[in-house]
């Protein structure tokens, strides 16, 4: 049993393999965080917050005259505004009478296996043999408000799932102000860093590690989107935590729009992490019986280190949360003609790029922005999802059927939330752009945003997709979205109600991808969001992988990455090749290291091959090989991140060991050469300790133990020139 409840002590234990996480109904009802971290071995943490009379910090009123129980310092599982408890909370809810302060006491619980799909939500996915749900009933007496929480604990993934259904099972309609997902209390949060992912377009996801301190340390976007700017991933650590030991907790929102991860160091030295939707511009009418359920968010924890969490977000995020034919999936290797053409191709480019890259064993093209409407630039046609015949005379079909000859498969760009004045569709439809009234509207990229949250804008896009996915034989489609979210109004939606439409645009977002993921269940989708705005457990539900960044310079793209797998397995991340000088930096990066660092993704090309010299050609002919040889290593494999490039800028290294641990590949970038230097040692992880490894290092077979590989570390042959990279491929030997 992953669930079990004492009802005599009131406390309710989730384990999974490697965590505990505990709670107890405390004194009048109030439910009570007790611990979460490694297994306790059968004692339970009611004795950690001893009662203390804390003077501003109010009391409940049956506590009559006893002053050393309040919520202002109790640990909670989900506190809510305005009863006492003055740290960030997860609910606010405006009751008929201007009121809005909510009491929560449970009421009862249950527990039972599987879990259940939240309706119209993304969520972590798992069989009866996989998950056990808690759902503990909390209500306010007063007012009746209910909050459910639901706990999902998947043992053997040592993760845990949190979420909550509010219910107004009141007379009167309410209004809901704030509903954040999860709340994890600590009483000892001095101790803790914490680790957050800021970026901006083509520079997404830096780590960035701070110790706590007293106050608020924030992560979030009111952009609609996840954003580049901020990741709904936070990491808390101990303060000496490394890639190897230490705690740590992740949270990872399921969720792809408007989000809030908070840290708050209380003056108690009492630490509190949030996460949820952002209560800024959020207020949604909850009539009497209605409820709102909120997406989850997946904790796990590690006693491992960083790479130990990491790992655990992997498993689960391979397994129970992407979906789909290709999950398990060698992914085909692919070649994208964005920045090999941008707005400047036609059938016999496309057809001639494709000819070039079958011949290396590349197996599909991919046809980004510019096939439709009129869209030689990006000011126009986002909307008409209409083949340009002057690019492509023979039509998607007639394109589609060339490069199927040369047994390449086809893929297709779409930005389908967006809309551009010059269109059809703007003409016939103004009042689908989210605008507020009276106002011309704020262009980002030259495009306004449809309103995703109007059901017959969905109906529309939907048709329109479909419509143009039946017509030929496209096997992939690239999901973009260029710009974020403001003016924020809907047409449709009462005053009243304005509140609700950044949600309601996300599960829009959610059933457009949710009906034409099952109505072309063989069709390969990857996000994007102009690179990886929104790269985030809620798109991955949808879409097995993620434009990773527009900035595809191999040695930028080693920071990216980096940060993007603390949280994302490398099967989500899509990695390319392109062309140098990089487009987006100038840089220029041997052709062999690019395939480097591409190859810890789902893999690809986006440059015109037919550019390339014969020796070039060789390289991807035998990139190709050797992802088709290491796929499932890449995919399935665990991932070591063996430097940190935010803190050596002389080289960087990373690694994958199978999940026998009888293969590993070991993947170096010299990106500073020195004179004189140093001997760079890598020391492999994760291989057998009594299993002898053969390998090939600067032209020499060698042999060594897992334990001599690990120990020894591995001195890397010197390399001259900047941006080198080889790659180690360790085998045991039988
Ligand atoms: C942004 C994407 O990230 C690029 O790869 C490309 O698809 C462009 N949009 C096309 O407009």
């Amino acid at each position: 049993m992953a669930i079990t409840f004492d009802g005599q002590a009131g406390v309710f234990i989730l384990r999974t393999r490697r965590s505990e996480y505990q709670m107890q109904i405390g004194r009048f009802g109030y439910l009570q965080h007790l611990y979460y971290g490694s297994p306790a071995g059968g004692s339970t943490f009611g004795y950690r917050t001893p009662p203390v009379d804390r003077s501003f910090s109010g009391n409940p009123y049956e506590a009559g005259k006893d002053r050393t129980f309040s919520l202002d310092v109790l640990l909670q599982e989900y506190p809510a505004f305005g009863s006492g408890d003055f740290r960030e909370t997860c609910l606010r809810v405006l009751y008929q009478d201007g009121s809005s302060d909510t009491d929560l006491r449970y009421r009862s619980h249950s527990i039972r296996p599987g879990k259940q799909k939240p309706q119209g939500l993304p969520y972590v996915y798992g069989g009866e043999d996989e998950v056990e749900t808690l759902e503990i009933l909390l209500a306010d007496e007063k007012t009746g408000l209910e909050v459910a929480l639901q706990y999902a604990v998947f043992e053997d993934r040592d993760a845990i799932t949190r979420s909550a259904v509010i219910r107004n099972a009141s007379a009167q309609p309410a209004r809901l102000l704030r509903a954040l997902s999860c709340c994890l209390d600590a009483p000892d949060g001095e101790r803790f860093d914490v680790i957050t992912f800021y970026g901006r377009h083509a520079m997404e996801r830096s780590e960035e590690r701070t110790p706590v301190r007293h106050g608020k340390i924030v992560a979030d976007s009111i952009r609609g989107a996840s954003s580049h700017q901020q990741n709904p991933f936070v990491v808390l650590c101990d303060r000496n935590a490394g890639e190897d030991c230490g705690r740590c907790y992740g949270l990872s929102f399921v969720y792809s729009g408007n989000f809030t991860a908070g840290v708050e160091l209380d003056q108690f030295n009492a630490l509190r992490l949030t996460m949820g939707i952002h209560p800024e511009a959020f207020d949604w009418q909850l009539l009497p019986g209605e409820s709102f359920t909120t997406p989850e968010v997946a904790l796990c924890y590690s006693e491992e280190g960083l790479g130990g969490l990491s790992r655990r977000y992997h498993r689960l995020y391979r397994k129970n949360l992407c979906r789909g034919s290709w999950r398990d999936k060698r992914r085909p290797i692919l070649v994208n003609n964005w920045e090999a053409t941008y707005f400047r191709f036609d059938e016999d480019k496309l057809v001639e790029i494709a000819r070039e890259a079958s011949e290396l064993g590349i197996e599909m093209l991919v046809m980004d922005d510019g096939w439709f409407g009129k869209r030689d630039g990006d000011t126009c046609s986002l909307g008409d999802w209409t083949v340009d015949a002057g690019k492509l005379p023979g039509g998607l079909d007639g394109l589609c059927r060339r490069i199927n000859a040369l047994g390449m498969k086809l893929g297709i760009w779409f930005e389908p939330e967006m809309i551009s004045e010059d269109s059809q569709l703007y003409r016939e439809h103004p009042d689908w752009v989210l605008r507020s009234p009276g106002r011309d509207g704020v262009r980002s990229r030259y495009q306004f945003v449809l309103d995703m949250s109007r059901g017959e804008v969905v109906d529309y896009l939907y048709s329109a997709l479909s419509a143009v996915l039946r017509s030929a034989n496209l096997e992939y489609v690239k999901w973009d979205m260029n710009r974020h979210l403001c003016n924020v109004w809907s047409a449709q939606l009462p005053a009243g109600r304005q509140g609700e439409v950044y949600h309601r645009y996300v599960l829009g977002v959610y059933s457009l991808l949710e009906r034409l993921t099952a109505a072309f269940p063989d069709v390969l989708f990857e996000g994007c969001s102009g690179g990886g705005g929104r790269f985030d457990a809620g798109m991955l539900y949808y879409t097995p992988q993620i434009w990773c960044s527009d900035n595809t310079d191999a040695i930028e793209r080693i920071k990216i990455q980096y940060g993007t797998s603390f949280c994302y397995p490398a099967s989500t991340i899509g990695a390319h090749v392109s062309a140098c000088p990089n487009h987006q930096t100038g840089r220029t990066v041997p052709f062999h290291t690019r395939g480097v660092v591409a190859m810890a993704g789902a893999f690809g090309y986006e440059l015109d091959i037919s550019k390339l010299t014969a020796e070039e050609k060789e390289e991807v002919r035998s990139q190709v090989e050797a992802f088709k040889k290491h796929h499932a290593l890449i995919r399935e494999g665990d991932y070591y991140r063996l430097t940190n490039p935010f803190q050596n800028s002389r080289y960087a290294a990373w690694q994958f060991v199978s999940p026998d641990r009888a293969h590993a590949l070991l993947c170096y970038v010299l990106i500073h050469a020195q004179a004189s230097a140093p001997v760079v040692y890598l020391y492999p992880r994760g291989l057998l300790p009594e299993a002898r490894y053969t390998f090939e290092l600067g032209g020499e077979s060698q042999l060594l133990t897992g334990a001599a590989l690990m120990q020894g570390g591995l001195p890397m042959p010197r390399i001259r020139g900047d941006y080198r990279a080889l790659t180690v491929e360790l085998e045991q030997v039988l």
